[in-house]
């Protein structure tokens, strides 16, 4: 097996993520704040967003499968919730924790995570729209970006962290974990 060299990247696990990727996307407080400042209007467009986001998920059975049984009026508060936070206007630790959790239910729901990464179509236009009524639209669509970049970040390190957590433990090693993860042959 050849070897791939330690990476520095390797080290920054669990809750450290969260201020490594906060540092990453460069958010500065100007964009942070405008954000915030149209948090209302995320909430007048949260109802048409969930409504556009269960139809997609509710019209594939691969995907509709995952709801059943499931309370439908929960399910479309929860991601509307999901939606509006997004405009929160602080984005620290907790907020980035918030997300991950969210992440977190979806690897224990056995769900592939294409199936969430592929609805950042369905929410990217509605955010960049609100972000659009704000003081600085070009800014506050830039800003809107890092944000919903840093949740999609976030979810998939939710994915990766589970996957590794567990090679990590048949194999003996997380190195040996990371190498086979990385193909390395
Ligand atoms: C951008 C993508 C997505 C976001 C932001 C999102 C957001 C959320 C949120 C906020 C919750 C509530 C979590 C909690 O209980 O605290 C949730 C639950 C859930 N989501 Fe998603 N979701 C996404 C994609 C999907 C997809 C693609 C599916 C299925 C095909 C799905 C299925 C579910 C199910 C079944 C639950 C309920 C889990 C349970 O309580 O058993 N989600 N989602």
């Amino acid at each position: 097996m050849s070897v791939i060299p330690e990476r520095a990247s390797w080290k920054i696990k669990d809750a450290a993520i969260l201020p490594e990727l906060l540092a990453l996307i460069e958010l500065g407080a100007d964009e942070a704040a405008l954000l915030g400042s149209v948090q209302a209007h995320a909430k007048t467009a949260a109802p048409q967003m969930t409504a556009e986001f269960y139809r997609r998920l509710l019209a594939h059975p691969e995907t509709s499968e995952y709801f059943a049984g499931k309370s439908m009026d929960h399910l479309h508060g929860m991601i509307g919730k999901w939606f509006i936070e997004l405009f929160d206007g602080t984005y620290d630790e907790a907020y980035a924790r918030r997300r991950m959790v969210i992440g977190e239910v979806h690897v224990k729901i056995g769900l592939p995570v294409r199936y969430p990464l592929s609805m950042i179509d369905v929410v990217l236009p509605f955010g960049e729209q609100v972000a659009r009524e704000s003081s600085n639209p070009d800014m506050g669509v830039g800003a809107f970006r890092k944000v919903l970049s840093l949740d999609v970040a976030i979810f998939n390190q939710a994915y990766e962290d589970n996957q590794l957590k567990h090679l990590a433990e048949l194999v003996g090693g997380e190195r040996l974990a990371r190498m086979l993860l990385a193909g390395a042959g």
